[in-house]
């Protein structure tokens, strides 16, 4: 890694929304004071309301809280239509750069056109307040538009990233109860096409699918696609065929903004409910204090609209409050990797939010070929640097902070979760002297902790649970369909009921207090800055018809974060040498197909049994140590079966 990094800290930026430490320390206090008064606050300063409220907080159900529940709001008039007087409509809201290349760009009073739209046509087709629509769209302006025109009408959407297959699509659809779709003919990245239209139909096609009786398709590229006359209709049709204007829904600030189905640590993925005022409070807020967002900015979160990060840093929070944002259909490599460099130049970004992942591919990239180093690149409009979604390694930061934001530009380690709604633990640019591989410090009015096994707080320098300590806003109001999952995932009564467990390990500097996140404590993974969890990977491997039993494990990855290794035993012998290659293949093609291509195990071993404790546990721990190629020094005394772990210690 060639990270010439000067070692002159990064310098705090001057008048930055919350400027210099005293003020961070003053939100703080003023939070721990009185929370409810300072979220009221607020609520009050960063959100217009159709009717304000009068309750801050409801905890008598918790912890099924709410919060400004007497409020009444619309999510979509707070993203464009306060935007529009004065002016603002000609602002630039959204500048989208195709795969291929091509820009296209849509001012605040377009986007407002196009949301309303398409929110006629949904209510034209019958859809209400509280009516669940399922999104599954390519990174693309009709994306964006698509989730507006729901919050505009109070259905909560349902996105699903573009690269989960058929199988996941339904599985989420019939678990939230869709009654409509919003897909495209095809997606385009990295020069390849993906037929969506084919695969939603596949997923419409199995049980349930008959409940969605609308499919809106965005034609992207004109490609061949599977109708049904009656069901399908054309974006562009039912577009052109209505009305600019839209009275939008005033729903209460409770009201489900959307579901957006993450993995945990069961088999089945779960559907984290958000909710209208809280949710958008801390999207725009975030956007103010983290991102010091200004009118002279143009902001790129490349994340996708179908995880957290695209709907609270793309969806939401930059419309939240007025910002112009870059929106990309296609991948960091492709044509070279070169491109976020070039495209940071031609849209003169000021604030780059990205994954550690692309950082480390690009890093590689840029060490074996010259031409795409960001030295490259006129890169002088960036002030600001953002990451997200992992850990972040030291290395890879500096080369961050120094070849990309030339020692000038902060870089903000963001911690959040989906469940979180937004930026939980980060340093903001004004306030915090950064370390590198550190999140630093919990937002002001976050109750960050650190603590052991059975909740009690444990003293910095020694690791154990990240927990939030006191509701927030922005938090998941529930697992939709599903109380009693949100309850024991997130609040176990080992900790006392009461603390918000993250699922992350974390350690606390004993000098500065800053936080380090190490990693999940449960069976998540985080492969590329997707979280998938292995029980999922588990059960889709046991349900191939060779496969008698399977358990999938993660092993730390120098670019990816992590890399999914599955343990396999078969139903007939254990294969070897080409025919476990051929087994190996066809295994990850079929989790490709029954989950999406991001969950395909890196490696697959075989092995004639799992190694079992005698009471049939399979030993985790041990297939750990075996992923990471580790000598097995470990106790296997207690493993009914040793001889089996020598047959796993090979790759197919
Ligand atoms: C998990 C949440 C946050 C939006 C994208 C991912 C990991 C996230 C960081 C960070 C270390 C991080 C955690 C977390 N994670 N950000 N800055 N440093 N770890 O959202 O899919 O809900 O995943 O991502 O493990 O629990 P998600």
């Amino acid at each position: 890694m060639s990270s010439g990094a000067p070692n002159a800290p990064i310098p705090l930026l001057a008048g930055a929304a919350i400027d210099g430490m005293n003020a961070y320390r003053a939100l703080v206090e003023e939070a721990q004071r009185d929370p409810e008064a300072y979220w009221a606050r607020l609520a009050r300063e960063h959100l217009d309301w159709q009717r304000p409220f009068t309750r801050t907080l409801d905890a008598t159900n918790a912890p099924f809280f709410k919060w400004f529940d007497d409020g009444l709001l619309n999510a979509s008039y707070n993203c464009l239509d306060r935007h529009l007087a004065n002016g603002g409509a000609a602002r630039t809201a959204l500048i989208f750069e195709a795969d291929g290349g091509e820009v296209t760009t849509l001012s605040y009073g377009e986007l407002h056109a196009r949301v309303c739209r398409v929110a006629n046509a949904l209510r034209e087709r019958g859809v209400r307040r509280g009516d669940r629509v399922m999104i599954y769209l390519p990174m693309s302006v009709e994306g964006v538009v698509a989730m507006q025109a729901c919050a505009r009408i109070g259905a909560p959407h349902s996105v699903v990233f573009g690269g989960f297959s058929a199988k996941s699509l339904h599985e989420r659809m019939v678990n939230v109860g869709a009654c409509v779709l919003i897909t495209a003919d095809e997606q385009v990245r990295g020069g390849r096409h993906l037929p969506l239209k084919t695969i939603a139909d596949e997923a419409l096609s199995m049980d349930g699918g008959e409940n969605v009786h609308t499919v809106i398709v965005y034609r992207r590229t004109g490609g061949a696609v599977p109708w049904q006359a009656g069901r399908d209709v054309w974006l562009h049709e039912i577009e052109a065929a209505q009305s600019a204007a839209c009275e939008p829904e005033w729903v209460d600030a409770e009201h489900p903004l959307f579901i957006l189905y993450t993995s945990g640590s069961t088999g089945t993925p779960k559907g984290v409910q958000h909710s209208t005022g809280g949710y958008l409070l801390w999207a725009a807020l975030t956007m103010k204090w983290t991102f010091d967002i200004r009118a002279s900015d143009v902001f790129w979160c490349t994340a996708d609209i179908g995880w957290i990060t695209g709907h609270s840093y793309i969806c939401y929070g930059p419309t939240a409050v007025g910002a112009t944002q870059v929106i990309f259909e296609g991948v960091p490599t492709w044509p070279d990797a070169g491109r976020f460099w070039q495209m940071i130049g031609r849209h003169k970004v000021s604030i780059f939010y990205t994954a550690p992942t692309a950082i480390r591919s690009l890093i590689k990239a840029a060490d074996s070929h010259p031409e795409v180093h960001p030295s490259r690149y006129d890169l002088g409009t960036l002030r600001l640097l953002g990451t997200v979604g992992e850990p972040i390694n030291p290395d890879a930061w500096r080369w961050f902070a120094a070849e990309v934001g030339g020692g000038r530009c902060p870089v903000l380690d963001t911690f959040w979760q989906t469940e979180t709604g937004g930026h939980m633990i980060a340093p903001l640019p004004g306030v915090t002297p950064l370390v590198p591989g550190s999140c630093t410090l919990p937002l002001p009015g976050i109750e960050a902790a650190i603590v052991d096994e059975s909740g009690r707080d444990v003293p910095n320098g020694n690791g154990g649970l990240l927990v939030i300590k006191r509701p927030w806003p922005s938090m998941l109001r529930t697992v939709w369909g599903n109380p009693a999952r949100y309850r024991a995932g997130y609040f176990p009564e080992e900790l006392g009921g009461t603390l918000y467990l993250a699922g992350d390990g974390a350690i606390r500097d004993p000098h500065t207090g800053y936080f380090t996140i190490t990693g999940r404590v449960d069976d998540v993974l985080n492969v590329s800055g997707h979280r998938m969890g292995t029980a999922e990977i588990e059960s889709a491997l046991a349900a191939h018809p060779e496969v008698a039993e399977a358990a999938v494990v993660g092993r730390p990855d120098a670019t990816t974060g992590e890399a999914i290794v599955a343990f396999v035993v078969l139903k007939g012998q254990r294969p070897v040498d080409a025919e476990a290659q051929r087994v190996a293949d066809a295994l990850r093609a079929w989790v490709g197909h029954e989950i999406g291509p991001i969950a395909k195990p890196r490696e697959i071993r075989f092995g004639d049994a799992m190694p079992k404790t005698r009471s049939g546990k399979i030993v985790r721990r041990l297939l750990r140590s075996v992923a990471k190629g580790e000598a097995i020094e470990q106790d296997t005394s207690t493993v009914e079966n040793p001889a089996v772990i020598s047959q796993f210690s090979k790759a197919a």
